[in-house]
């Protein structure tokens, strides 16, 4: 398996492009069953999860024509779009082979269920994070009208006379669960209406593709969604959202290596409470033509608490990243993670690089030490991995980062990113 090999000490300057958001591309591609007319999604990003969602696709039935595909083999560039067309579905199943390695696949549910009828889609099983359920998108599809039974680790669900409007409140926001049932409530008859919803710039943005597709969704962005279903949607051309995530994770290698770098295509309103976090540690985010600068305003890092929480509050998906900046900052801060029960498995990796951690419960004090050094480290999920990277960037020495197959799920070209602007980094291919 390939490992990152990176040396500390270089300071990080000049420009990243942000591509466009993985957790948008996921459920965009998804909404293509909905309609049998062709959907284009410009900024697709190219990681293994889009692969291993369009293989998915393609067994249902739909085809997928992608810039890439006539890349020959060389490494793409630049832009990639794809057109995926669900002309007709030849299957209703998601297996379990495939959805266990992407949980996000059981987003083909709703629109299945919307348009066939009925799918068979495996569960997805937990995850390194946690036991991940579904019950809100089950329960959600319930109230919809489907008869929805639990066989063999399979969601087996019905809609023979399609699904049918209803109020929907979630006992807790859920990202999944809520873009589930709007993309089934689009083509239900009759208006659902999704009480405490999630409000994620993803869900905005598969929102805004469905309005271009012709569903009838007011409410976007707010908590209170009102969906009258159509009988049918047709296609449109979409340009994803930028990845917030990938860019809040290069501002906080920007911040720890005290650099000065632009985030290309970056907009401050998608990252807002991480700008603040990141402005009481001494961070600056300031917006230019291009995008976004992130560079310190002092000289040393402040320590800051912070808690998850839905958007627009603190994302759990920077969670471990902003963990691995606080261990150098001056003082201590207070994580708290309030989204996942499992979301602190980078912490013994980073003590392990000299960090100062102590983990209460949900919540992980760290106390800033002057330094950390390079170790060999274990990734194990894809943002605990990625804060290993950012605490290799200062570490003093070599940090060799393996597994980091797990990388690749969510950062596209990362090593390359970073190299870019000056980091010592280097992917060692591993023996298979
Ligand atoms: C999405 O996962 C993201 N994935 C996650 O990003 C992200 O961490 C998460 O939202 C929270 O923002 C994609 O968009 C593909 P949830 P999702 O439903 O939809 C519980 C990454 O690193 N819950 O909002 O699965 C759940 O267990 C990934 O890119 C139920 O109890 O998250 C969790 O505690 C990791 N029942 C909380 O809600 C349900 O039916 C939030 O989960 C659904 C969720």
């Amino acid at each position: 398996m390939d490992k990152l090999k990176i040396t500390g000490g270089r300071r990080l300057s000049g420009h990243i492009p942000i591509g466009g958001a993985k957790n948008a591309a996921l459920p965009l591609i998804t909404a293509s069953l909905l309609t049998d007319q062709p959907l284009s999604l410009e900024n697709v990003p190219r990681l293994a999860d889009i692969r291993t969602l369009c293989r998915l696709l393609s067994g249902h039935g739909v085809e997928i024509g992608d810039t890439d595909a006539n890349a020959n083999g060389a490494k793409p560039r630049g832009v990639r779009s794809m057109t995926l067309h669900a002309a007709h579905i030849r299957d209703t199943t998601a297996p379990y082979d495939l959805v266990r390695k992407m949980r996000a696949s059981v987003l083909v549910l709703g629109p299945l269920l919307a348009r066939c009828g009925e799918a068979l889609v495996s569960l997805p099983g937990g995850c390194a994070i946690g036991t991940r359920p579904v019950d809100l998108h089950i329960a959600g599809l319930r109230k919809m009208g489907a008869e929805i039974d639990l066989q063999g680790g399979y969601i087996e669900a019905r809609a023979p006379r399609g699904l049918i409007g209803a109020e929907i409140l979630f006992p807790m926001v859920s990202v999944g669960a809520t873009e589930n049932l709007m993309m089934a409530a689009t083509l239900a008859r009759g208006e659902t209406v999704l009480t405490n919803a999630a409000r994620e710039p993803e869900v905005t943005d598969l929102a805004r593709c469905l309005v271009a597709m012709g569903a009838d969704i007011s409410g976007i962005g707010t908590d209170t969604m009102r969906i009258v279903g159509r009988d049918r949607l047709h296609g449109a051309r979409h340009i994803i959202v930028p990845d917030r995530i990938e860019a809040g994770t290069y501002a906080m290698a920007a911040a720890m290596t005290d650099g000065d770098v632009e985030l290309l295509g970056m907009r401050l309103d998608l990252i807002q409470s991480v700008a603040a976090s990141l402005r009481a540690a001494g961070v600056e985010m300031t917006e230019t033509s291009g995008g976004l600068r992130v560079r310190r305003t002092g000289d040393l890092l402040e320590g800051v608490d912070v808690m998850t929480e839905p958007f627009p509050g603190f994302p759990t998906d920077l969670q471990a990243q902003i963990m691995a900046l606080m261990t150098t900052a001056r003082g201590a801060a207070m994580i708290t993670e309030t989204i996942f029960e499992n979301r602190f498995m980078h912490v013994p990796e980073l003590a392990r690089m000299g960090a100062n951690i102590t983990v209460h419960h949900s919540s992980a004090l760290v106390r800033g030490v002057g330094a950390l050094t390079g170790a060999p480290v274990m990734a194990t999920d894809l943002r605990a991995s990625v804060s290993l990277v950012l605490a290799g960037l200062v570490g003093k020495g070599t940090t060799t980062l393996n597994r980091i197959y797990h990388l690749d799920r969510g950062y596209e070209r990362l090593e390359e990113k970073l190299a870019t602007c000056g980091a010592d980094i280097e992917r060692v291919k591993g023996e298979e």
